[in-house]
């Protein structure tokens, strides 16, 4: 189906998945994530921890739980679908992406952060409980997706899931999402000189490489061929840069009702984004040519990749 909401002069893209049954589709996957996740945030401890103290384990469901879209855990379970992997498998990679995605979130809320009030339309962490308590939440959420993704059940063998666990690591840490969020506020109040290939850079690593391991994930979890795991590489590199640019243009063309967050945020902080470097309708030309190349780098897959096809076309026609 062709998007009717592509305007002219935008690349089409080709899949033939109605924007309706994408929702649907997301909408289930959230559904099926959140029973995960609130069964991993229970209140009995597990062998060798000694026990949940309840501030900590209630700041943690508060930021993890009852929200988000859970666009990467849906990734997961798309990609790891192109090779058979069973859902419950992929959910609990999904899982432990989510925990470091809510995590980052709870993070870059914080007053010495980005300093927002409002997240998944209601009170952030810091606000509903208290800075420290929103700190170490974060912290233990970053932790528990560590023991989530070396669990047994998530794949039979120990090398592929010790090759997920450092990636998750790696897109993660100093060279991954913390290196982007230093960069991210270091580049607050810059707009001298050239900064397309800085921004780009920064935006690839505090949102683009968790995205493009939830898209990759799939064919580690499935042993892939090399040419179908480069499928998956450009493919989950297009869709985490336009996923940031369609943030960047939320944030100043939405509303915090449908956001769920506040709006104008960036430009009050004096963020560098591609709104600002190229202009609302330059950014959305450049969203709408990475959802073409994230498109088009899955066409090896035939009709198997139509959902995943569908996912990119959402990250330009999403409202929130
Ligand atoms: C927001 O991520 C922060 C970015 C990385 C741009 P999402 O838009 O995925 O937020 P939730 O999880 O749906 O709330
Ligand atoms: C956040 O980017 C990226 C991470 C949390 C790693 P933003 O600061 O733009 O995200 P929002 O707009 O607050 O969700
Ligand atoms: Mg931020
Ligand atoms: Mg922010
Ligand atoms: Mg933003």
């Amino acid at each position: 189906m062709i998007s009717e909401n592509t305007p002219a002069g935008f690349p089409r893209m080709t899949s033939q998945i109605s924007s309706s049954l994408l929702l649907k589709r997301l909408n289930s996957n959230a559904e099926a994530l959140e029973k995960v996740l609130a069964d991993l945030l229970s209140d009995a401890p597990l062998k060798h921890e000694i026990a949940r103290p309840s501030r900590l384990l209630a700041a943690m469901r508060y930021g993890s739980l009852n929200g988000g879209k859970r666009f990467r855990p849906f990734l997961v379970v798309e990609s790891a679908s192109l090779f058979s992997i069973p859902a419950a498998n992929a959910l609990l990679v999904g899982a432990s992406l989510e925990c470091i995605h809510c995590y980052s979130l709870l993070h870059d809320d914080l007053p010495s952060m980005d300093n927002s009030n409002l997240r998944r339309g209601r009170l952030t962490v810091h606000k509903a409980f208290d800075e420290a308590t929103a700190i170490l939440a974060g912290d233990a959420l970053l932790t528990l997706a560590f023991d989530i993704i070396t669990r047994d059940e998530i794949h039979a063998d120990m090398a592929t899931r010790v090759l997920l666990t450092r990636e998750l690591a790696r897109v993660a840490g100093l060279g991954g999402m913390v290196g982007g969020q230093i960069m991210d506020l270091a580049s607050e109040g810059r707009f001298d000189g050239d900064k397309e290939h800085d921004v780009e850079t920064l935006q690839q690593m505090k949102t683009g490489v968790l995205l493009g391991l939830a898209c990759r994930s799939g064919a580690i979890l499935g042993g892939a061929a090399p040419a179908e795991r480069s499928a998956l590489d450009v493919y989950g590199k297009a869709l985490g840069q336009a996923f940031q640019i369609a943030d960047d243009l939320l944030d100043v063309e939405s509303n915090h009702d449908a956001l769920g967050k506040p709006v104008g945020q960036d430009s009050v902080a004096g963020k560098t984004t591609f709104v600002t470097l190229l202009g609302a309708h330059g950014a959305r030309m450049r969203l709408h040519e990475l959802v073409a190349e994230a498109d088009a780098a899955l066409d090896i897959f035939g009709q198997r990749a139509e959902m995943l096809k569908a996912a990119a076309r959402y990250v330009a026609e999403r409202q929130n």
